[in-house]
């Protein structure tokens, strides 16, 4: 099988599954309990948070462990919104985010009386840092962007938005890292809240981790017990949150040297979609490597996915949250293409477990796809 549906979600680290699968066998204790097994798997937690702490260069009391990437995204929005809602009611985030920073950002507007700004991009689905300094209002508590869009691959300017926010320092920077987490270097300094998930970087589902800045309060989404610092009660789901130090090890292990060969695989592959009448390709400027958005004019992109997954080869035709809606994507709506390009637009990624010869068998059987549809007509 060529899987090229890495941004959907990764195959496991098999040392991951190894040592979650020993964990899981021998620390069923609750990491709360007080006799010495509980107090062993708090260490090994705690542990682990140091760990991750480490490696994204924060404190450790800034690490929480929660359930995935959308519940981070959750937690950090719509805690700073109910925390810091006397200061005002404004937020801004952008057109193009993930349906768990867009769908939050449209809840605290419909419910809970918000007024957000959603930043239009261009057509590459970049952000003008221009539109962003002109929506900062004295009421502005939040700006929330992504860093790297799930659908077509664009890199947001997080660095400019920091300086920006510079001449702000009321208003909380939260920045979804999901699809930046292994893929390019990260740097917390001068962000509030940040977003992570396991299952992107080749980990657990049901596991993720928001960054949160010391200084940033929240008010907690599940009110409970203590646990990670009485911000989301609940009994810790404590061997996946272990296991998440290693997962991250081993993503950013070798980091130069994936970050290289995924590039060298990304100019291959949009070299040879190039070569295939019909095809546009959406990811443009400064982008990720990993993520390649085309359209193939004229073609319903479900027949392609289909007729390749068919074939044993699996891509997407937008995020998988929200693939079973069959309108065109919000995303693609958003980057205002001609109608044919964003109705037929596809999603390939790749990651550093992509071998050059899947490529050729995509494009090979890409090409014979096309064909045969085209003969059909
Ligand atoms: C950019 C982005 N943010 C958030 C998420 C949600 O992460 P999770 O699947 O862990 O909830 C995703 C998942 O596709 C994503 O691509």
């Amino acid at each position: 099988m060529v899987y090229l549906d890495y941004a959907a979600t990764t195959p496991y680290n098999k040392d991951v599954l190894k040592t979650y699968t020993q964990l899981l066998e021998k620390y069923f204790y609750n990491a709360d309990s007080i006799y010495s097994q509980g107090i062993e798997v708090n260490r090994l937690l705690e542990k682990s948070r140091g760990l991750l702490a480490k490696m994204l260069d924060v404190d450790e009391e800034e690490m929480i462990f929660t359930s995935c990437g959308s519940e981070a995204n959750n937690m950090a929005i719509k805690g700073i919104a109910f925390q810091y809602q006397n200061r005002g009611k404004h937020i801004i985030t952008t057109s193009i985010e993930h349906s768990s920073v867009y769908e939050t950002c449209k809840e605290l507007e419909e419910v809970f009386g918000f007024e957000v700004t959603y930043l239009p991009v261009d057509h590459t689905g970049h952000i003008h840092i221009d539109d962003l300094k002109k929506s900062i209002r004295n009421d502005t508590i939040l700006v929330s962007v992504m860093c790297i869009n799930n659908e077509v691959g664009s890199i947001q300017p997080i660095e400019e938005i920091k300086n920006v926010l510079k001449d702000h320092p009321l208003v909380k920077f939260h920045v979804d890292m999901v699809q930046a987490l292994g893929k390019i270097k990260i740097d917390l300094k001068g962000i509030d809240c940040a977003s992570f998930s396991a299952h992107k970087i080749n980990g657990l589902k049901g596991s993720g981790l928001l960054f949160k800045r010391k200084s940033t309060t929240l008010v907690p989404l599940i009110n409970g017990g203590q646990q990670e610092f009485g911000l989301r009660g609940g009994t810790s789901n404590a061997c996946t949150y272990i296991v998440l130090a290693k997962t991250l090890r081993l993503a950013l292990e070798n980091f130069d040297q994936k970050e290289k060969y995924v590039s060298k695989l990304n100019k291959y592959l949009i070299k040879e979609l190039q070569t295939i009448p019909d095809v546009i390709i959406n990811t443009r400027g400064k982008v990720s490597s990993h993520i390649v958005n085309f359209s193939c004019i004229g073609y319903k992109p479900e027949v392609i996915l289909h007729a390749l997954e068919e074939k044993d080869i699996l891509i997407s035709t937008r995020s998988a949250c929200s693939s079973k809606t069959s309108d065109v994507s919000r995303v693609m709506q958003q980057l205002h293409l001609p109608d044919e390009v964003a109705k037929s637009a596809l999603r390939v990624s790749i990651s550093d477990l992509t071998k050059e010869e899947e490529i050729d068998k995509f494009i090979y059987c890409l090409k014979e796809v096309l064909d045969s549809i085209k003969k059909q007509r």
